[in-house]
């Protein structure tokens, strides 16, 4: 098989990796691309956002599967100008990838579909949102509506942060006014569990968590994510299947019912709450740095798998073969994410981490590009360290073990990836 990836990130760079070992491929292209996935992949210079440009190229390779990586691209439609080629494609429609691209649409299916979720309201007037927010109380949660790369979300008890941002988002320009979702503050521990579905099937991964914080101790800005781990030693081990029934399976009804099936990968951000599990929100792609956990413990080939969701036959596929180790994620950023992240930093100790800690632990590339013999930053998120061993312990020790040897000016990482979960294992 041959397969297109579109995508830069450390997400796109456990794809291509997974694909790379899959023995029924045989060979794995990526637009654009980093420094790291040009190691497993060829790399082409195409925009990932021009469907018409990435539907030539699928046509060019003769690829038989593209799989579309980051959200962007998928509710630009890119997906969907793939299709129309006739090519097999993992990834939502434009129009399914509203899920993820509008908040206040998932929470409509949501409300359809009887998926628990926080109560909310949608506001378009600085008045609806005085009122949202004096009806829920502190702590105030603020969504903009559309897409921002985990940044539109500001949770505060500070009113005057919560209406500032809730206006912002609604904004002053009179005949382009912008929606806000306000809603109930949801407590409990977050749990990522992605779904691969046709429209139909839907086939659960295996839950992980995400550590969106900048800072140690779930301090400082959110981010796009600092790293992961899976599994959860400490969910209760019928929190997937109670998901599946109550969450994923009825929101892909839902779509199809609606005429727009989603079929690619539904990823569900869960709250574990005393009052049950709630959505805290739908993404219509691989959640980034859970992938990478995801990815190395999932023993099946990954190819048929996206594939067999490509054309409609999950129904038909043997059941999900999983490793029992653990694995564990730290993301390497850069000076001053998730500010305006300083780049052209050059990153050395890659060889080293290739030489000594493979293949327990090895660096997924996010950010960067190579010049000559340098590998330099090129983004927010630079590096995903990614490691896996018999439990959570093992599996963080060396992946910090292989983070240490990485030297990157500037650079800053979380050092509290998975300890509270290793430590209670
Ligand atoms: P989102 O972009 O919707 O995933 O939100 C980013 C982060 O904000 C989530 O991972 C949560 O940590 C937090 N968050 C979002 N919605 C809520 C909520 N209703 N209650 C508490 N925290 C929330
Ligand atoms: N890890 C969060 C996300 O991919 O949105």
């Amino acid at each position: 098989m041959n397969v297109l990836v579109i995508g830069t990130g450390a997400r796109e760079h456990a794809l291509c990796r997974s694909l790379s070992l899959d023995p029924d491929v045989s060979a794995v292209h990526c637009a654009p691309g980093n420094a790291g996935i040009a190691e497993v992949a060829e790399l082409h210079p195409v925009d990932a956002l021009d469907g018409d440009a990435v539907s030539a190229l699928a046509q060019r390779l003769g690829a038989d599967l593209v799989v579309v990586g980051p959200e962007a691209p998928l509710v630009a439609g890119v997906a969907d100008a793939v299709r129309e080629a006739g090519i097999p494609v993992f990834g939502p429609s434009g129009e399914a990838a509203q899920l993820e691209g509008s908040k206040a649409f998932a929470k409509d299916v949501m409300a359809a579909a009887g998926v628990p979720t926080a109560r909310s309201y949608v506001c378009a007037t600085p008045e609806e949102v005085a009122e949202a927010l004096d009806a829920f109380g502190a702590p105030y949660v603020v969504k903009d509506d559309g897409l921002a790369a985990g940044k539109g979300v500001v949770v505060t008890s500070d009113l005057e942060v919560a209406t500032a941002h809730a206006n912002a988002c609604v904004g002053t320009t009179p005949g382009q006014p912008g929606r806000v979702v306000i809603e109930e503050f949801l407590d409990g521990p977050e749990v990522s569990l992605f779904a691969i579905t046709d429209g139909d099937t839907v086939l659960p991964l295996q839950p992980a968590q995400d550590f969106k914080r900048a800072l140690d101790a779930d301090e400082g800005p959110n981010t796009g994510g600092m790293g992961a781990y899976s599994p959860l030693p400490w969910a209760d081990p019928k929190l997937v299947d109670e998901v599946l029934q109550t969450v994923l399976q009825p929101t892909v009804d839902e779509m199809r019912r609606r005429g727009t099936p989603f079929s690619g990968l539904l990823y569900a951000g869960l709250a574990i709450t005393s009052r049950g599990v709630r959505v805290i929100e739908f993404n219509a792609r691989f959640g980034d740095p859970e992938t990478q956990v995801v990815l190395a413990r999932l023993k099946t080939p990954l190819a048929g798998v996206l594939l067999a969701a490509a054309t409609n036959n999950l129904a038909d596929l043997a059941p999900l073969r999983w490793s029992e180790d653990a694995a564990v994620t730290v993301v390497v950023a850069s000076h001053n994410y998730p500010g305006t992240p300083r780049t052209g930093d050059p990153i050395t100790g890659l060889d080293e981490v290739a030489e000594q800690d493979a293949p327990h632990a090895y660096v997924l590339h996010a950010g960067t590009k190579r010049d000559g013999d340098a590998v330099l930053s090129a983004g927010g998120r630079v590096l995903s360290v990614t490691a896996s061993g018999q439990d959570l312990t093992e599996a963080r020790e060396r992946a910090y073990r292989a983070v240490a040897r990485i030297r990157l000016d500037g650079s800053q990482y979380r050092t509290d990836i998975a300890a509270k979960a290793a430590s209670e294992a």
